[in-house]
């Protein structure tokens, strides 16, 4: 993490990513960037050229910090992070948790000067709205992919459901008591049967992201065990009906009772 704020990454020092990095699973490496600073007074900021409000990061901290990390041991990743960058996401968090190194270089203040962007690999934005610094956003992508690394959830398979994982949101969960203040967890979940279950909890994914989310609803790539499924759901929401022509082609082929077959005299076949 390049950042002028170190004090601000203490979060990752609690739960889940402090352990991981107890069991050195995952090492967070927190660089100030102010002690690469040329003036005497440690300046990382200046005046815009051209006027304007607000002071702008200046290049030389940040370039000499990103030189002094040397050469990677493996494969690096430079991120920067702005609201100007690709939006990050449960897809993006896979792809970086391949990495063996990511850099975070966090811009504080009102901008950085053009040329930082030089230095970076990618640069990413944790969602349409602006933070005070990268800070805060490099902590939500550290988190979204440490938890992607292999021995940081307890069980692996934690990740494999999650909301998002598969581009579906995840199904509603319970636990004990089955009935509380008159709520009932659905009689399926305490049937036993895994198979019907396992039905359930997809169908109320479908239906989840469908209700909540249709824009990844849009890019679910079904497969054949949801067409009854999705006809159950269009039952219920008569509005998905409009997607049919989504999910029509797995609607399974009505196998015919095969007839007995008549040898009949002259031997054809009947
Ligand atoms: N810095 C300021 N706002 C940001 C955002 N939305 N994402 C990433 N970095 C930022």
């Amino acid at each position: 993490m390049l950042t002028i704020f170190p004090e601000m990454f203490t979060p990752l020092q609690e739960s889940i990513i402090k352990r991981a990095q107890e069991a050195e699973l995952i090492q967070i490496k927190l660089v100030d960037f102010r002690d690469y600073a040329l003036s005497k007074h440690k300046n990382v900021d200046d005046v815009p050229y051209g006027g304007g409000a607000g002071m702008v990061l200046k290049p030389e901290p940040i370039y000499r910090a990103v030189k002094d990390l040397g050469i990677s041991n493996g494969k690096r990743k430079i991120v920067l992070l702005t609201p100007q960058g690709e939006v990050f996401n449960q897809k993006k968090a896979i792809e970086f948790a391949n990495y063996d190194e990511l850099v975070f270089l966090c811009g504080h203040y009102e901008g950085f000067d053009e040329r930082i962007r030089v230095l970076a690999d990618e640069e990413i934005s944790v969602g349409d709205y602006v933070l005070t610094g990268g800070e805060l956003a490099s902590m939500v992508i550290i988190d979204a992919v440490a938890r992607l690394v292999p021995g940081v959830l307890g069980k692996e398979s934690s990740a494999e459901q999650d909301s998002h994982r598969q581009g579906l949101l995840e199904y509603p969960q319970y636990t004990r008591p089955p009935e509380y203040e008159g709520l009932e967890v659905p009689e399926i979940l305490l049937s036993g049967h895994h198979a019907r279950i396992m039905a359930w909890r997809r169908k109320e994914s479908l239906r989840r992201t469908f209700l909540r989310r249709p824009d990844l609803f849009q890019s679910i790539e079904f497969e054949k065990e949801d067409y009854p499924l999705l006809e159950e759901i269009a039952l219920e929401h008569p509005e998905i009906a409009e997607h049919r022509e989504r999910w029509e082609h797995l609607k399974p082929l009505i196998k015919r009772r095969s007839k007995k077959r008549n040898i009949s005299t002259d031997n054809t076949l009947e």
